[in-house]
């Protein structure tokens, strides 16, 4: 029924199901942080998929959120979220690391689920309510839920990189997915780049008329703007401020051998760099930098995708150099990595973060990284420092505080991998001082309260 004045719309749900079992735990992966809060604040509904294939489930409240599930049918499963979604377009949109397929029955099935999603959002809205549409995955909902519900003020905001022409020209629906997102009065990107890759290729393409970063698009003015998104402060401040998180961390160090510890959370993801970030420090070792006991990575993998072909490649060789690099370098009790496939709940992470002397983020493209700036939040004691890559969307905003890399480079990240270990507590609280001055005058609700108050701001008048 069309009640709803706030509808967000993703591709995942912001809980998921327990495998096996019937229970939910939050979703993998930033959005989901990022979201949540406003929801809560908004009261919102959420439509999006329960992470199961074949599931039908009736709309349903959970964590005070009320949540509309779409169905995914495992052909779809298949072929629009593991296919179309992420071996097409997410390779693609970040810099084509890993090399992207183009599959007609692919994009078939990314039309067809992309309907239903714009179906599902145009039951629950009310009248001129407010849709949010969510990332990559569902680019062509915004022009199909207007002609459905042209009474909707509509924002779509994409969370990974929007590509340059040159990479965006590969894709054979390019037009396509250009007309999908401008169904949208407002267009949200990381970074200012992305909106301009955005505006350029509307301007090639369709041969739209575009001012500054507006794109003048069947009667209407389709605003494109960055919008760098970020974390929940509150909740992480109050995780830290338990003492169980504390102890924990405290225990967590102890476990890890008393020495310096180096940490990387990341969706076990070919984005990330996490074979490079494992390989210049096992070569620290080799060149005799670094002895085992003096330094220790732990690498938490959160499982994700396991059924696309490049994930599973890519856990086999990250398990075959994390065996090689303990084989050569670590002595009985003193593993120089630690490596875990698993996911952790908040308060496990939060307790790592605390334990953390080196926060190592270096993905070799990534749209914002949130890791980053969750370490950041956590750092109250100002102690840590921050590695990050240059290629996070976070090092515009945190290049003044953190130690900067390309992760590309062994040689420039083993050195700075060492000037981090070897940094001073008074320099580690100067750049930590910086960093969380950033982060947390930029939380999260100043992000969605910046898109939300663009996409229903009066002055912005449709073109006429
Ligand atoms: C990234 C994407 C999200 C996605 C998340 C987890 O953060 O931007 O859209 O939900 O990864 O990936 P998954 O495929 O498990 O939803």
């Amino acid at each position: 029924s069309r009640e709803s004045e706030f509808v967000v719309v993703a591709n995942r749900l912001p809980v998921d199901r327990v495998a096996g079992g019937n229970g939910w735990r939050r979703s993998p992966g930033g959005l989901v942080s990022a979201i949540a809060p406003v929801m809560r604040s908004r009261q919102g509904t959420w439509v999006g998929w329960s992470g199961a294939a074949g599931e039908d489930l009736d709309p349903f409240v959970e964590d005070g959120m009320r949540l509309v599930p779409v169905r995914q049918s495992a052909e779809d499963v298949e072929l629009y979220y593991e296919g179309f979604s992420n071996a097409t377009l997410w390779p693609l949109y970040h810099d084509v690391i890993a090399p992207p397929v183009y599959d007609r029955a692919m994009w078939d099935a990314y039309v067809r689920v992309n309907e239903r999603f714009a179906a599902a959002a145009a039951e629950v809205a009310a009248e001129g309510a407010v849709v949010w549409v969510q990332d990559y995955q569902l680019q062509l909902v915004p022009a199909m839920l207007r002609a459905l519900r042209p009474d909707l003020k509509i924002g779509f905001f994409l969370h990974i990189p929007f590509p340059p022409p040159e990479l965006f020209y590969q894709l054979p629906w390019r037009r396509k997915i250009l007309e999908g997102l401008l169904g949208a009065d407002l267009v949200g990107f990381q970074l200012p780049g992305a909106a301009a890759n955005f505006v350029r290729l509307c301007r090639r393409l369709l041969d739209a008329r575009t001012v500054k970063q507006d794109v003048e698009w069947e009667g209407r003015r389709v605003r494109a703007r960055a919008f760098p998104i970020s974390v929940d402060v509150g909740e992480l401040r109050e995780l830290i401020s338990r003492q169980e998180v504390r102890w924990r961390a405290d225990e967590i160090r102890a476990d890890l051998g008393g020495g310096i510890v180096l940490l990387g959370v990341d969706r076990l993801d070919y984005t990330k760099g996490i074979t490079q970030r494992l390989q210049a420090f096992g070569e620290l070792f080799a060149d005799r930098e670094l002895k085992p006991g003096e330094a220790v990575f732990a690498q938490i993998a959160t499982p994700s995708r396991e059924r696309v072909e490049q994930y599973q490649l890519l856990r086999d060789q990250i398990e075959q150099q994390v065996g090689r690099i303990n084989g050569e370098h670590a002595e009985l009790g003193s593993p120089v990595i630690h490596y875990l496939h698993t996911s952790y709940d908040r308060e496990e992470l939060a307790a790592l973060f605390l334990a953390a002397d080196v926060m190592v983020v270096t993905p070799l493209r990534d749209g914002m990284n949130l890791v980053a700036k969750e370490y950041v939040a956590c750092r109250e004691d100002l102690r840590g420092v921050l590695v990050l890559s240059e290629f996070a969307g976070a090092a515009p905003e945190l290049r003044r505080g953190a130690f900067l890399v390309n992760p590309y480079d062994i040689d420039g990240l083993k050195e700075t991998l060492l000037t981090a270990i070897r940094c001073e507590p008074a320099e580690q609280a100067r750049r930590m001082r910086v960093l969380r001055k950033r982060v947390l005058e930029h939380d999260v609700d100043r992000w969605a309260a910046d898109f939300l108050d663009e996409l229903e701001d009066p002055a912005a008048q449709p073109a006429g």
